[in-house]
């Protein structure tokens, strides 16, 4: 969940580091520190807050070196302080350490190295990492060994850059993305190709259980026993470059309006996957779909839309909850498994159960060269370009379109959805941000709101509550329509706001009457709709679609509203606090 970045050149180090930590900062944003390598002295500063904040106090740029090392944070070991942000040093003061991951024999290593008289400033998982690299080269006198030596002896998932004092930079990686940047007389050994995309777009993804070594201009990479691996550089997508915010104000308000665009992208490079994975779908006993966060909102949208219209019966389960319900999973099954980042560590284990009793893997990603789509038989991707902003936005979009492709496939022909229909009515709702902005100034004090759907659009009303949640940080519920009296109806009052999603479809009046339910008790009502009702306070209107175009139709004044809403309450939308875009941790 944690950046990290190393960067080994001819040029000034901590000013190209900083840059790319504050590109990587959607991986955890709650300190930040460099440390450089300068007349074979250590150098370190580091600090609570965002890059550019902590760059302003203590200016983690001016430090001098060619060498270096970079850190975002989001806790794990030990609470947000300057003491806990990392990198880290060992008691020697030797040598520096930035880690991403958690170790989990931290505090038997900890004991252990107190009793030989360390001693730790931090209540972090990374200083015992610094320290036994310290007693490890103490021993070996040599990188290779110690690196070696240090991962036998470390339990747990992690990616790590070490710089010793002498200028050498070593990294491993075991369950947490390590990638390698090659540039012109320079290195990068990073969490995310963005961390060094401004510099070259030559990289090598490091494999899981290897590590690399780096001095003296020269890269050398190991596996976890010393033997020496050849791996192929790898000319990353330009589109990565793409992860600027042009004129808008946030990330989030950008990639919300790009989505016109993007669903004409979804899966549109492999078409030809799609076919193979209805192959796997058809001729499967068993279909399985999971995800977290909005991934899984996607899953439970699929679940419906196969049943409905492909009469394929597809089981929605979460990914964090799949491995304690393992026993769901039949043998030589398929599970589709759904992650933008393809790096959740939950969905990612969920894959590794399903393989363990053969099921065949269909992914749908959007970073193709993921932890996911590399553990994937078939990967389809969602190419709607970086999502930097942590709530997700374009990619749920892009998730139910490749769906939608998919049940299409699936229909032989019989069924063809209207992605025109789609791109436009998705421009139509975002001319309108007046009304919603309205809307989000009335729903800033409030405490509680909830967002009712039926059928397909409980799904949505989930999806609709999680981005309350994550952007307001108001509490936020999705209410399935016809569970209404069956408890949430105990918590209607004047007090609450009610989203109501309710276009013309089946579910329609099924859904106006539980408006007239709730408004009977005082709530507040918020339509989307594209049929105006005297029930609702505020009507968000939405075009007239055919009825899978609603679903994606009605995300939108929600993304809309939730961002406008942030920014009423001066949080930041692109860096919700607590949370981290990418959780490669469980
Ligand atoms: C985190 C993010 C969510 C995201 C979820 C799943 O919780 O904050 O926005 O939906 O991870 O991420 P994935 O990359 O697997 O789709």
């Amino acid at each position: 969940m944690c950046s990290i970045i190393g960067y080994y050149g001819n040029e000034i180090a901590a000013p190209i580091i900083v840059k790319g930590l504050k590109r990587m900062e959607y991986r955890g944003y709650d300190s930040v520190g460099v440390a450089t390598e300068s007349n074979s002295q250590i150098e370190l500063k580091k600090g609570v807050g965002k890059v550019e904040e902590v760059n302003s106090k203590i200016q983690l740029d001016a430090l001098p070196g060619k060498i270096g090392i970079g850190h975002t944070r989001w806790a794990t070991h030990g609470r947000v302080t300057d003491v806990n942000a990392h990198p880290h040093s060992s008691n020697s003061g030797k040598l520096a350490i930035v880690h991403n991951g958690i170790i989990e024999n931290f505090e038997q290593l900890k004991k252990e190295l107190e009793k030989e008289g360390y001693i730790f400033q931090s209540e972090t998982d990374t200083e015992v990492i610094a320290n036994l690299i310290q007693k490890n080269y103490e021993a070996t006198k040599n990188v290779k060994d110690t690196i070696i030596k240090t991962v036998s002896e470390l339990k747990g998932h992690y990616a790590f850059v070490v710089m010793f004092e002498n200028g050498q930079l070593a990294a491993a990686r075991f369950h947490e993305p390590l990638i390698v940047g090659i540039g012109k007389d320079s290195y990068f050994l990073s969490s995310d190709v963005l961390g060094f995309i401004e510099q070259t777009d030559n990289a090598i993804y490091i494999e899981n259980g290897n590590f690399v070594i780096v001095d003296k201009e020269k890269l050398q990479i190991l596996d976890f026993n010393g033997e020496s691996i050849k791996q192929q550089i790898t000319r990353v997508s330009k589109e990565f470059a793409d992860a600027y915010k042009g004129d808008y104000a946030h990330f989030t308000l950008k990639e919300i309006s790009e989505q016109p665009d993007t669903i004409f992208k979804a899966g549109e490079k492999t078409k030809e996957e799609i076919k193979k994975a209805v192959d796997y779908i058809k001729n499967s006993n068993n279909v399985y779909i999971t995800g977290s966060g909005t991934s899984f909102n996607s899953a439970l949208i699929a679940k419906q839309v196969f049943a409905k219209y492909a009469k394929v019966k597809v089981d929605a389960i979460m990914s964090s909850e799949l491995q304690f319900s393992s026993d769901l999973i039949e043998p030589d099954s398929t599970l589709i498994a759904i992650s933008q980042s393809g790096e959740s560590a939950d969905v990612l284990e969920a894959v590794n159960i399903a393989k363990k009793v053969n099921c065949k893997v269909i992914s749908i990603v959007n970073s193709l060269t993921s932890s996911l789509a590399r553990i994937s038989n078939i990967v389809i991707g969602m190419n709607c370009g970086p999502e930097i902003g942590v709530a997700a936005t374009k990619s749920f979009t892009s998730q139910v379109i490749i769906i939608y492709k998919i049940i299409e496939e699936l229909c032989n022909g019989k069924l063809k959805i209207d992605y025109n229909e789609i791109s436009e009515s998705i421009s139509k709702i975002l001319e309108n941000h007046a009304q919603i902005m309205r809307i989000a100034k009335e729903i800033k004090e409030i405490s509680d709101i909830y967002v009712l759907g039926r059928g397909i659009h409980y799904p949505i009303a989930l999806e609709s509550a999680l981005k309350l949640k994550e952007l307001t940080y108001i509490h936020a519920e999705g209410i399935p329509g016809g569970e209404l009296k069956h408890g949430p109806l105990a918590l209607m009052d004047s007090n609450v706001f009610v989203i109501i999603i309710n276009p013309n479809d089946s579910t329609y009046l099924d859904t106006l009457t539980s408006s007239r339910e709730i408004k009977a008790r005082g709530a507040k009502i918020i339509g989307i709709s594209d049929v105006k009702s005297d029930v609702y306070d505020f009507w968000i209107e939405i075009p007239k679609t055919s009825e899978l175009s609603y679903p994606i139709s009605e995300t939108i004044p929600i993304q809309l509203l939730s961002y406008y809403a942030a920014i009423e309450k001066d949080a930041d939308p692109d860096y919700p606090r607590n949370l981290a875009k990418s959780v490669t941790v469980k």
